[in-house]
């Protein structure tokens, strides 16, 4: 894919940043097979200084010579960026969109010709290429074109393809999941601080926790009950402490914040 692919991302922000670090660092693309846009004059020097990718303030420039072009603006840009540059969109490219809430009969109604369309939906630990992206294609999307494009966000992290309908769900459980997951890392913390830790070595051993915990999961891919159960001995502290996070509706708070976060997201897509 290295020697074939010329990619192209509109819009040089925080997400097109963990994009194609993803993409150097996993050998996927090589900084000259990528072209990149921005406004900001300043952000164009700190992306080439950075990644030694090309790039340039006129968007026209990124499309023509790219297989793939990402959009990486944001959601309310979208639009005026594809009427911009209808005339460059041609079907033997493909557009990747990450802008949230954009959906791919938007995309497709802001192009004229049959061309492939995926929307991603990414997370911010793409930044540090432990992302979780789901990916939809639209109506001209081939199956290679979704697998090439599970193949590149998957240099970002974990990367599977679902029906578009599913993208608020995917929202509320891993686009504002970090946010959560925080929030849990910080309440960690705190209890040890509570408890006489010091807030430094209190988050260092709550971040660490999550993450190995994390890694238990995906790599023994065994139930989360099933783990849980095996360190929690009858009468010990693990119950101890279960019982209290089932006391404070613990479970149930986390459900519901899923829910109303993809409610949210539907709402402000408009599905
Ligand atoms: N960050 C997240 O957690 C996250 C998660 C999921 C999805 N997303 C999606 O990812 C997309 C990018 O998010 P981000 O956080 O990376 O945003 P961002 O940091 O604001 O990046 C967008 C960049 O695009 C530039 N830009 C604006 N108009 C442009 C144009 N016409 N042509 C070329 N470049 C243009 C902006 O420049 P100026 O600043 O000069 O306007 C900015 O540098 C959004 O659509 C967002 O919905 C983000």
């Amino acid at each position: 894919m290295k020697d074939m692919l010329k990619i192209g991302i509109i819009g040089a922000g925080n997400m097109a940043e963990a994009i194609m670090k993803g993409l150097i660092q996993a050998g996927m693309a090589s900084p000259e097979n990528i072209i990149c846009s921005d406004l900001s004059e300043a952000r164009r020097h700190y992306i080439q200084q950075n990644l030694g990718v090309t790039t340039t303030s006129v968007n026209k420039d990124v499309i023509i010579p790219s297989q793939i072009i990402f959009l990486a603006v944001k959601p309310n840009v979208v639009g005026k960026v594809l009427d911009e540059n209808k005339d460059v969109f041609t079907s033997e490219k493909m557009i990747i969109s990450i802008a949230a809430g954009i959906t791919l009969d938007f995309i497709e109604k802001h192009l004229s010709g049959e061309i492939p369309v995926v929307r991603v939906m990414p997370n911010t630990p793409a930044l540090v290429l432990e992302g979780a992206s789901a990916l939809a294609g639209g109506k001209y999307a081939t199956d290679k074109d979704l697998e090439v494009a599970l193949e590149l966000m998957g240099s970002t992290g974990k990367a599977i393809v679902l029906d578009e309908k599913l993208l608020d769900a995917v929202t509320g459980l891993s686009g504002s999941g970090p946010a959560y997951v925080l929030e849990f890392i910080d309440a960690l913390a705190s209890g040890g601080v509570l408890k006489g830790l010091n807030k430094q070595t209190a988050l260092l051993l709550a971040a660490q926790t999550v993450l190995g915990t994390a890694k238990l999961y995906l790599e023994t891919q065994e139930h989360p009950a099933v783990l849980r159960d095996r360190v929690t001995s009858p009468g010990g502290t693990t119950i101890a402490g279960l019982a209290a996070l089932e006391a404070g509706g613990f479970r149930t708070s986390v459900i519901e914040a899923v829910s109303k976060a993809t409610d949210r997201s539907r709402e402000l897509s408009g599905n």
